[in-house]
C-alpha cells in the first residue's frame, strides 16, 4: 500500500520541498518527488526567507550531470540548504565543502584507509560485533530494532577504525546524534530552525554538540601526534596532503566532526530501512532467507530503497541551463537522490522493493563526482554483513507498531521500529 501511496501524484502547487513537517509520514516525500520528476523535473521551490529558494534537480539524469560538474556546481557554497557567509564558510569548511586541489589532498589522507582492501580487514570484527549485537536483541522477541539493531552499530565500528576505547563510544553515539539531529526535537539541543540556533550560527549544523566533538578529539590528536599510529586519527595528524599544506586546528575539527556524523546516521537509516522493507515484504524475506547468494543485490537494494540522504546542494558558479530552465550564477542547486532513486527512466518498475535487481544504478552515495561518499565501501560491508547473520536467524518477523520518521528533509531517517521475531 506504501508504494502505490507513494506515486500518487499532487497538484504541483501543493509541492513544497523546504517544508520540513511533509517529512514525517513516509509517504508525502516520495509523492512530491514523482509530481516534480512527472511534471516539471528541475523545479523552482521558494524558501519563507524572503529572495531565497531552489533549484530542486529529481531526476536520474539531471542530478547526475550536476554532482560529475564541480566547476559549474560547486560545493563550496556548502551541502545543505543553509545559507552561509564567507567567514562560516572559512570557519567550517570540511572535505565536503572543498573543491578542486585542496578537496583531493584532504580526501587523499584517508583515501586508502577506507578503500576495499583495508575495509575487508574489518570483516571479522564486522562479524563479531554484529553477532553479539544480534544475539542480544532478538533474545527479545519483541524490541525497538532501531535501538537494539541499528542505532549504535556505525559508530561501534567507527569507534574502531577511529581506535578509540570503547568506553567513549556512547559519547560518541550522543554526540552523533545531537549533532546530525538538528531539525527534530527527540535528538537536537537546540533546533536548526529555531531562534536560539543564531547563537550557534558559526559552528557545524549549528549545533553546541559540535564543541565537544571537537574537544574530544583534538585530544586524541595531541596524543597521537608524532606516534605511529594506523588509524585515521593517526593518518590525519602525521601524513602531509599532497598539496603540501599541513591540516590546520581547524581542518583537523572539521574532518573530525565529519568523520562522527557521516557515516552515523546514513547507515543506521539504511539499516532500519531495509529490515523494514523486509517486514513488508515477507516474500522478499523468504528469498533470501532461500538464497543467501541474494545478499549482495540485495544490499544494493536496501541502498536504493531507503535513500537515508535525500539531498545535497551545490550552488551555480555561472549561468547555466539544466533541465530546460536556466540557473543563474549563485543559486542553490539541490540534487534529490532518493527521487532519483525511483526514476522510471532508469530503474525498471522502480517502486517494487526487488532484492534480487540487477543493474542498480542507484545515487545513495552520490553519482561519480569527487565527492562520492568516502565510506561507501566501509558502509557496504556492514550493511551486508549485518543481514547475512540476521536473515538466517529468523523464522518469522513482523511489525509490531507505529513507525515514526525523523523530522527532516536532509536525512530520511526511521526513528522506531518496532519488531517481534521467532528465532530460526
Ligand atoms: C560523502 C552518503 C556512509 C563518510 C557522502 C555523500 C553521500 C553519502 C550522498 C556525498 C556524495 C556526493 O556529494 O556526491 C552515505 C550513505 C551512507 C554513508 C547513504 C550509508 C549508507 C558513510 C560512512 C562514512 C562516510 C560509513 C565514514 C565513516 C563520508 C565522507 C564523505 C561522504 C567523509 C565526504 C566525501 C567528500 O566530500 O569527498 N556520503 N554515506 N559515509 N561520506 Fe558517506
Amino acid at each position: 500500500a506504501t508504494t502505490d501511496a507513494a506515486r500518487e501524484p499532487m497538484p504541483l502547487a501543493e509541492v513544497n520541498l523546504a517544508d520540513l513537517d511533509r517529512f514525517t509520514d513516509g509517504v508525502t516525500p516520495w509523492r512530491m518527488f514523482h509530481t516534480l520528476r512527472h511534471q516539471d523535473p528541475v523545479h523552482w521551490q521558494p524558501e519563507d526567507a524572503p529572495n531565497s529558494g531552489f533549484w530542486a534537480v529529481t531526476r536520474h539524469a539531471d542530478i547526475a550531470r550536476v554532482d560529475r560538474d564541480p566547476e559549474t556546481f560547486t560545493s563550496t557554497r556548502f551541502v545543505n540548504l543553509e545559507e552561509v557567509d564567507d567567514d562560516q564558510i572559512r570557519r567550517r569548511a570540511s572535505l565536503l565543502e572543498l573543491d578542486g586541489l585542496r578537496h583531493r589532498a584532504l580526501r587523499g589522507l584517508l583515501q586508502r584507509q577506507f578503500g576495499a582492501r583495508v575495509i575487508s580487514g574489518y570483516a571479522d570484527f564486522l562479524r563479531g560485533l554484529t553477532a553479539t549485537t544480534l544475539d542480544a536483541a532478538l533474545a527479545r522477541g519483541t524490541f525497538d530494532f532501531v535501538k537494539e539493531v541499528s542505532a549504535d552499530f556505525p559508530i561501534n565500528v567507527l569507534a574502531r577504525l577511529l581506535d578509540v576505547p570503547p568506553e567513549d563510544n556512547q559519547r560518541l553515539i550522543d554526540w552523533g546524534n545531537r549533532v546530525i539531529g538538528h531539525t527534530d526535537p527527540d535528538y537536537a539541543d537546540v533546533l536548526l530552525d529555531s531562534a536560539e540556533s543564531e547563537r550557534y550560527r558559526d559552528l557545524p549544523f549549528r549545533s553546541p554538540a559540535s564543541l565537544e566533538v571537537f574537544a574530544y578529539g583534538r585530544e586524541l590528536a595531541r596524543q597521537r601526534r608524532g606516534g605511529a599510529g594506523t588509524d585515521l586519527v593517526s593518518r590525519l595528524v602525521n601524513e602531509v596532503p599532497r598539496d603540501g599544506v599541513p591540516l590546520s586546528d581547524r581542518d583537523f575539527d572539521n574532518y573530525f566532526l565529519l568523520l562522527v556524523v557521516a557515516g552515523n546516521e546514513t547507515t543506521r537509516h539504511t539499516i532500519s530501512h531495509a529490515m523494514l522493507a523486509l517486514l513488508q515484504h515477507p516474500e522478499q524475506l523468504a528469498r533470501l532467507r532461500d538464497d543467501p547468494s541474494l545478499i549482495p543485490t540485495a544490499v544494493e537494494e536496501f541502498l536504493r530503497w531507503a535513500s537515508p540522504v535525500y539531498h545535497f546542494r551545490r550552488t551555480a558558479t555561472r549561468d547555466t541551463e539544466l533541465g530546460g530552465k536556466r540557473v543563474r550564477a549563485g543559486e542553490k542547486v539541490v540534487m534529490w537522490f532518493a527521487s532519483g532513486n525511483r526514476d522510471e527512466e532508469v530503474f525498471g518498475d522502480p517502486y517494487a522493493f526487488d532484492v534480487a535487481r540487477r543493474d542498480n544504478d542507484h545515487l545513495t552515495f552520490g553519482k561519480g563526482g569527487p565527492h562520492l561518499c568516502l565510506g561507501n565501501q566501509l558502509a557496504r560491508t556492514e550493511i551486508r554483513i549485518l543481514f547475512e547473520e540476521l536473515v538466517p536467524r529468523l523464522a518469522d518477523a513482523r511489525l509490531a507498531g507505529d513507525v515514526p520518521r525523523v523530522r527532516s528533509n536532509f536525512v530520511n531517517g526511521v526513528k522506531r521500529l518496532p519488531v517481534t521475531v521467532t528465532l530460526a
